[in-house]
């Protein structure tokens, strides 16, 4: 399949200016997938009404038919089509974090969504995008969107529109080329089935920010289950093809030749010479890290001399959890 390439670049604020939005528009009507933008990480988008169109996207990721996927709206008057909010503290959370990096998990409205959707779950998770150009293609399609990241299942997930061509070219109908995510990392994943409300995947939007809208609504309780609340988190992910080990103290790292460091930028003079880096500016700097990481992992694995990966331990730093939960993943098992 010859991949379409959309350059969307010019057309950030108005895609109606841009000649083919209609082939974009028509591609999601007819069943096929398409890899957009979000403010987290691109992803990989069908009607999430459609079997046909959403089996295609477990097909070109490699996905697993247990994990489920997310749904992308553009308001929140389409949940109810799918969907039910449980209370008023759930549309509170929603008020003030959508448009945004959170998705709801909420009980699901049977035989609605394509089955594959929920990996067979009653619940759904279902999210609002703040970016632009995804804001924009669920307006004119005004179909819920399933979209799990756009990177091909194991890789670090998709924060350009090159990292997307690198993994799915020639596998999937288009891809919406905008710029580089500003998040990074993938949504805060909350479930909200249950009170006091659990994060199944933290992201950037954290339990303080949540308990400062509705104080005490976030478990801290570890949720103990067989089974764990988001069922892609007991894969392996975001992991890069060389081992991979964390660094606590920088001041005990010794870099030997094909070794590579990443890094805050300030940790990095006395490493002259070796293959470095620049995570984030400073080891306070987590969002940078965040914007950065994937990027960083990608960009390593092409360097086929690298043997052996060191990463920078963050976890001292206040707000470092969603960093450090992508970090350890990337280092686990390795
Ligand atoms: O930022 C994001 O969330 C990106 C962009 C494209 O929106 N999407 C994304 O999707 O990261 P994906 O499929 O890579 O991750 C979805 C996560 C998985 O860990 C999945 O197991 C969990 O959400 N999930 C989805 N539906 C669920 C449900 N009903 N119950 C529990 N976990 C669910
Ligand atoms: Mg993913």
């Amino acid at each position: 399949m010859q991949t379409k390439i959309w350059n969307v670049r010019n057309n950030v604020d108005d895609l109606s200016g841009y000649p083919q939005v209609q082939e974009i528009i028509t591609g999601f009507k007819q069943d096929e997938i398409i890899a957009i933008p979000t403010e987290t990480v691109y992803g990989l988008a069908a009607n999430a009404l459609s079997e046909i169109a959403v089996d295609k996207i477990f097909k070109a990721k490699g996905r697993p038919q247990d994990n489920p996927l997310i749904v992308h709206i553009y308001e929140k008057a389409q949940i109810n089509n799918f969907a039910r909010i449980p209370d008023g503290k759930v549309h509170r959370l929603m008020d003030a974090f959508w448009p945004g990096p959170i998705s709801f998990i909420l009980p699901l409205q049977k035989d609605i969504l394509a089955s594959s959707v929920t990996a067979g779950l009653d619940s759904v998770a279902v999210r609002m995008p703040s970016d632009k150009i995804a804001r924009q293609i669920l307006k004119l399609t005004y179909l819920p969107l399933a979209a799990p990241s756009a990177n091909t299942s194991g890789k670090p997930s998709p924060t350009t529109a090159d990292h997307v061509k690198f993994d799915m070219d020639g596998k999937i109908y288009g891809i919406v080329e905008g710029f580089q995510v500003e998040v990074g990392i993938e949504s805060t994943v909350l479930d909200c089935t249950s009170y006091p409300y659990k994060i199944a995947r933290p992201g950037a939007i954290t339990k303080e920010d949540l308990e400062r809208v509705i104080p005490g609504c976030i478990t801290t309780a570890h949720y103990q289950t067989e089974q764990p609340i988001a069922p892609g988190m007991k894969y392996r992910h975001y992991a890069p093809d060389s081992p991979m080990a964390l660094v606590s103290d920088m001041d005990q790292l010794r870099l030997e030749t094909h070794e590579a460091l990443i890094a805050p930028r300030s940790e990095l003079p006395r490493f002259d010479g070796f293959m470095t880096y620049a995570l984030s500016e400073t080891f306070e700097d987590i969002e940078g890290a965040m914007h950065n990481l994937y990027s960083a992992l990608r960009e390593m694995d092409q360097q086929k001399e690298i043997t052996k990966i060191y990463i920078a331990d963050y976890s001292h730093i206040t707000g470092s959890d969603a960093l450090m939960n992508r970090i350890n993943k990337a280092t686990s098992g390795k």
